[in-house]
């Protein structure tokens, strides 16, 4: 093994969640969807960073396989490797990745009916959750259920934990989850498209608390949403994800301000404050294409108003800053990578 130098480094100063250049595919009778195609992308300690892309992009197997929570017979990893905490996650047992859930890494899906179950009052589930990870007494871990209700501002915590999921609003529910997520402090929550099911007042209020509860931990966030809006109003970085790959990514604001891959700058211009009264909202013409059967080159060329014949072959991810915090996938930006 390598000899690195004697100080080891600050834990806190090695990213939470590390992709290496991922591929995954779902093999099928008689095709292959190759669902991710070359992911890369990190979460550092405390960040909160938004995966972006439509529909088919890859954004929730890239969340699920983060957990191992894909069925394990149904895929096969073709190249790559993703750590989490320093553990491969790809070896891992299942007794290692036990510990990892819910412990280390805590995961909010898009409605929290299905991860509650209908049956049970909010407070067992709670105390079955907090007992299962922490060594508390049922008494301590109601307290505890109650004090992390409290602490997401809700007001009547006790009624809370009589309720069954079904009695209390989306936003209440998702509340509950985040409480949940929270529970055992992890370094790093998953949140997949979390608030889509919700309207947009209590989506914000939603994310504003989780934001406000991650940043007093020091919590990170791997943020998955379809919506530019939330990225830009939440997150601190983003990765645009195309056909199971990053094509751009970079600070918010600056990706925001300046998209570098015309797949992003699609996506900007489909945001309300782009567009102005009386126009209609941009959708990117085109759809995605099949990943059964991916063209090789640019993924995008055949929906790109940009596109040349340089496209034919795929363009690398290459840094777009001296440093490397900006990145984009396309040929358009070549020059500038090259020099
Ligand atoms: N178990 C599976 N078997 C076969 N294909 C799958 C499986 N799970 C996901 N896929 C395919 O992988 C691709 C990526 O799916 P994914 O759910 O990650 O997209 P997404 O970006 O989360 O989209 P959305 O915004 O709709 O949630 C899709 O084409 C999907 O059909
Ligand atoms: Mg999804």
């Amino acid at each position: 093994m390598p000899t690195h130098s004697a100080s080891i480094p600050a834990p806190s100063l090695a990213p939470v969640l590390t992709i290496d250049d991922l591929s995954i595919e779902f093999p099928a009778y008689r095709s292959t969807v190759k669902a991710l195609n070359g992911v890369s992308l990190h979460v550092n300690p405390g960040e909160i960073v938004g995966v972006i892309g439509e529909s088919g992009s890859g954004k929730s197997v890239t969340a699920m396989l983060s957990l191992r929570l894909l069925p394990e017979r149904s895929y096969r990893v073709t190249a790559g490797s993703l750590n989490i905490l320093g553990r491969d996650m790809l070896a891992a047992q299942e007794k290692e990745l036990l510990k990892v859930r819910g412990r280390d890494v805590a995961m909010i899906f898009q409605e929290p009916m299905t991860a509650l179950n209908p049956t049970r009052r909010i407070g067992r589930q709670m105390t079955d959750v907090i007992i299962h990870h922490q060594r508390l007494s049922k008494d301590q871990a109601r307290s505890k259920a109650i004090a992390l209700l409290r602490d997401m501002h809700i007001a009547d915590p006790e009624q809370v934990l009589e309720s069954f999921p079904f009695e209390l609003s989306g936003g209440m529910r998702q509340r509950v989850m985040i409480a949940l997520a929270f529970s055992c402090d992890p370094q790093l929550l998953i949140a997949d498209e979390p608030t889509t099911a919700l309207d947009v007042t209590v989506q914000r209020q939603v994310l504003l608390l989780l934001r406000e509860k991650a940043r007093e931990r020091g919590t990170a966030i791997l943020l998955i949403t379809h919506d530019m809006a939330l990225v830009s109003q939440f997150c601190d970085r983003v990765y645009v994800m195309y056909t199971g790959a990053v094509v751009e990514q970079g600070d918010t604001a600056q990706v925001m301000a300046d998209p570098r891959h015309p797949y992003t700058k699609g996506l900007l211009s489909g945001l309300p404050e782009q567009v102005r009264p009386g126009e209609a909202l941009m959708t990117i013409p085109g759809q995605v294409p099949n990943l059964s059967a991916l063209p090789d080159g640019c993924t995008f060329r055949d929906r790109c108003a940009f596109a040349m014949p340089k496209c034919l072959e795929r363009p690398p991810l290459l840094a777009i800053d001296a440093a490397g915090v900006r990145k984009s996938a396309c040929w358009l930006n070549a020059a500038e990578q090259a020099s």
